[in-house]
């Protein structure tokens, strides 16, 4: 849970993030989420031996998060909501290693995720994995209800 507060605060200073401020009050609800007998989801925690811990003294230095979907064209398919390595430990094969092990973890047909942008290094590192932006391939576009307007849907 620390790991992924650490995340979020990286996000949240991104000006072009407006979406992941939401963590702040989803913090209050990962431990439940995550942590009871029916998860909501799945975590992946990249740790390095103390004797290599940051600067900041953490040995949890990346985080991959999951769950799991289904598509009627592909079956069995997994989301990944976040993937974050700190800075200071970027570029060893961390972040790689995190997708394939979920990869491996979920055992589905498919791997999907959303990526804005203008996050130009993020969209470069995926493209390297060998993902696909199917918005331009296929069209599809990522949609989203909430806040009143999911509200005024779920009493209709
Ligand atoms: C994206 C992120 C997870 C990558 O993690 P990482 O540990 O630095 O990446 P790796 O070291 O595993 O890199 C794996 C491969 O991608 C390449 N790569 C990494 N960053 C890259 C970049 N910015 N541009 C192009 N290629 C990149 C590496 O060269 C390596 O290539 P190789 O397999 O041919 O050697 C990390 O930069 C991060 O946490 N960024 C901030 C959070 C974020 O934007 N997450 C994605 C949100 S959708």
């Amino acid at each position: 849970i620390g790991s992924v507060k650490k995340g979020c605060d990286f996000f949240v200073k991104r000006p072009w993030d407006i979406t992941l401020k939401l963590c702040w009050f989803l913090y209050a609800d990962l431990e439940q989420d995550g942590f009871s007998k029916n998860p909501f989801f799945h975590a992946i925690i990249a740790e390095v031996p103390e004797q290599h811990k940051s600067k900041e003294g953490h040995t949890k230095i990346g985080y991959a998060l999951y769950f799991y979907s289904y598509s009627t064209w592909s079956g069995r398919s997994v989301y990944m909501e976040d993937l974050y390595v700190m800075p200071e430990f970027r570029g060893k094969g961390i972040g790689k290693a995190l997708m394939s092990k979920l990869c491996v973890a979920a055992g589905c047909k498919q791997l999907k995720f959303n990526v804005l942008d203008k996050n130009y290094s993020a969209v470069d590192f995926y493209q390297r994995q060998g993902c696909v932006n199917i918005t331009t391939t296929i069209g599809y576009h990522c949609m989203r209800c909430e806040g009143e307007e999911l509200q005024n849907l779920a009493q209709h």
